[in-house]
Order: structure tokens, then C-alpha cells, then sequence
């Protein structure tokens, strides 16, 4: 596949995924607090899931794919031996984690959500979206040769 076309789908998936985060962090999640009310947010968390979590799956191959173009394979992750792998290895980390707060929420939080539960399940939504921020500006950085 031409890198330009791996390259508009991961920033589509870029816009899905950091755009969703931030409406919900900065549109939904305030009222969701002020009203202390868990139907809000799994309204929002129903809809959102099912564009949500193909765009990152497809953030995450083209990522991957994109970064094998660059020569950056996985013999060279987390070596930080280049700007690029820095990128890259970082990159991963973060998705690591955006993983494990998706992981916390899904098995603690969400199942039986109550309104004592909303400001953790807050801390996690602001959290993966302060991620995906992060990892839209280190993506940005692969243009002028890397990071550090
Ligand atoms: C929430 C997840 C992610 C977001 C928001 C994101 C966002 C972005 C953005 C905005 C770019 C900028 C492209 C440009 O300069 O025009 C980019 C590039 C890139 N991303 Fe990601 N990315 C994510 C996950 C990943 C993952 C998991 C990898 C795999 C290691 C990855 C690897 C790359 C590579 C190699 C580029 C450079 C593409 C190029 O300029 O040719 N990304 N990303």
C-alpha cells in the first residue's frame, strides 16, 4: 500500500480518535460531573466505542506499517537509538498505555458505573485523551527527521 495512503488513514484515525476524546473531555465530561450522572457518559461511551476503537486498531497497523517504511521495524523498537525510534518506541509506550487505562475501565469501572465511580472514570478519560494529544504532536515530529 502507497505510504501517502497509510498515511491519510492513520491521520483519519488521528482525527476519530483525538477528536472524540477531547468532545467528551471538554463537551460531555463537565456536565457528566456537575449532574453526577453515569447514563451521560454511557450514552456518549455506547456510541463513540464503535468508531473509537477501529480508528485506533487502524491508527495502530498503519502505524506500525508507516514505521517499517521508515526502516524502524521491531528488532529496532525501544532501542532509542535514532530520533526516529524514539518516535516510534514512544509511540507504543503511550498506545501501552492508553491500552491498559481502556483495560482498567472496561473490567472496573464501566460494568457498574455509579456516580461515586465518575471522578476515577473522569481521571482515565483525561488521561487517554492527554495521551492521544501527546501522540498526535510525536506523530508531527516524524516529518523533521524525529524526536530528540
Ligand atoms: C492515538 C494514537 C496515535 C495518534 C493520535 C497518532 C497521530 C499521528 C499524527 C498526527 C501523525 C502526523 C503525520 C504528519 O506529519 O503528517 C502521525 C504520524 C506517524 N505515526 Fe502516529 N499516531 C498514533 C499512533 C501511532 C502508532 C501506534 C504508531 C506505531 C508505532 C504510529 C506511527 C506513526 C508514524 C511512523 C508516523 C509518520 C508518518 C509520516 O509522516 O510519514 N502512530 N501520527
Amino acid at each position: 500500500m502507497p505510504h501517502h495512503l497509510l498515511l491519510i488513514i492513520h491521520l483519519l484515525g488521528a482525527a476519530i480518535w483525538v477528536g472524540g476524546h477531547l468532545v467528551l473531555s471538554i463537551g460531555i465530561l463537565p456536565e457528566v460531573l456537575k449532574k453526577k450522572s453515569p447514563e451521560l457518559l454511557l450514552n456518549f461511551e455506547r456510541k463513540y466505542e464503535k468508531i473509537g476503537m477501529p480508528a485506533l486498531v487502524l491508527m495502530v497497523v498503519t502505524g506500525i506499517w508507516m514505521a517499517y517504511n521508515y526502516g524502524v521495524g521491531s528488532s529496532q523498537w525501544f532501542h532509542f537509538a535514532t530520533p526516529l525510534e524514539c518516535v516510534v518506541s514512544l509511540k507504543l509506550t503511550l498506545l501501552l498505555s492508553t491500552v491498559l487505562f481502556a483495560l482498567s475501565a472496561n473490567i472496573f469501572l464501566l460494568p457498574n458505573l455509579t456516580p461515586k465511580k465518575l471522578p476515577i472514570m473522569a481521571f482515565h478519560i483525561i488521561c487517554v485523551t492527554l495521551i492521544g494529544v501527546v501522540m498526535l504532536i510525536l506523530g508531527s515530529f516524524v516529518r523533521y527527521g524525529g524526536a530528540f
